[in-house]
């Protein structure tokens, strides 16, 4: 199986050099995944029918509405996205004021992901009655930032429902111009979100990956796909959050409020 990974690395490290798929958008909006992992949550909310997604991530809001535009598909009700980013740009402003599908990103929320405060007020969102919750876990792909996030967003996602890691497969790129000097991830062999799923996956048996999506093809996230498979942790793990990540921000700071069913989403 080594020269599968080998050749799975080449073919990644391949795309992300030429950087073309930065440049991909999902009804026109630009959304940073590559199709093989589009395909896989596809497959996934098809399949779960989630009332929520939650995503951590936001970016220019690709992901956010090709969440919405699956929730859409399927013909769910009552529910929508909740995006999460540490920073709202121009772009996702524009396309959650614009786009069609806007109204089924419910709220849009400011601040470190990893913060206590912006997981409870995530989980605020969803109401007392929530149905099926799907989590999505895309932005800061540090190992300790994705434990702390693994921690407060895993009791959030329903019995059969999924946990869902981006860029597990960062690790394989250690050493390559992908992540080489970039000083956001100066350790990427060591910290990135694999490592984090391990530990969590050992220290708690109410979530496994889902053997099913585990390296099928050419994805991002070959074993970021973490099914919740009991209601409770039988066993349980230190709770608490990353202090390095402490945002000096007040975390969910309102930027726009919007009545989200008419105009689009609110942004706090
Ligand atoms: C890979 S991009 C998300 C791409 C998006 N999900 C998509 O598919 O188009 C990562 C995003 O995470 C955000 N981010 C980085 N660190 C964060 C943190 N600690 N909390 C919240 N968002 C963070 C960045 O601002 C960036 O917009």
């Amino acid at each position: 199986m080594d020269y599968l990974r080998d050749d799975l690395r080449r073919t990644v490290v391949r795309l992300a050099a030429n950087e073309r798929w930065y440049e991909q958008r999902w009804l026109g909006t630009t959304i940073w995944q590559l199709p093989e992992d589009l395909l896989r949550l596809q497959e996934i909310l098809c399949e779960v029918r989630p009332r929520w997604v939650i995503e951590t991530g936001t970016k220019f809001g690709g992901s956010a509405i090709f969440f919405a535009s699956l929730l859409a598909l399927l013909g769910e009700e009552g529910g929508g996205v909740i995006s999460i980013d540490c920073h709202h740009t121009d772009q996702a402003r524009e396309v959650f004021a614009r786009h069609p599908l806007a109204h089924r990103v419910r709220a849009v929320l400011e601040g470190d992901a990893a913060d206590p405060a912006i997981a409870a007020r995530a989980g605020e969102c969803l109401g007392t009655d929530p149905g099926r919750v799907l989590v999505f876990l895309d932005d800061d792909h540090n190992r300790d930032h994705v434990a702390a996030e693994l921690r407060l967003y895993a009791p959030l996602v329903s019995l059969g429902s999924y946990l869902i890691v981006a860029d597990t497969v960062f690790a394989e790129l250690a050493g390559t111009p992908v992540v080489t000097d970039n000083p956001r991830y100066p350790d990427p062999l060591h910290s990135n979100p694999r490592v984090a799923v391990e530990a969590f996956l050992a220290a708690r048996d109410d979530f496994a990956r889902d053997d099913r999506f585990h390296y099928r093809g050419i994805g991002n996230f070959p074993d970021g796909f973490l099914r919740r498979i009991a209601p409770e942790p039988a066993r349980s793990q230190p709770t608490g959050r990353n202090k390095r990540l402490s945002s000096a921000k007040k975390p969910g700071t309102s930027l726009l409020s919007l009545p989200t069913a008419v105009t689009g989403p609110s942004f706090r």
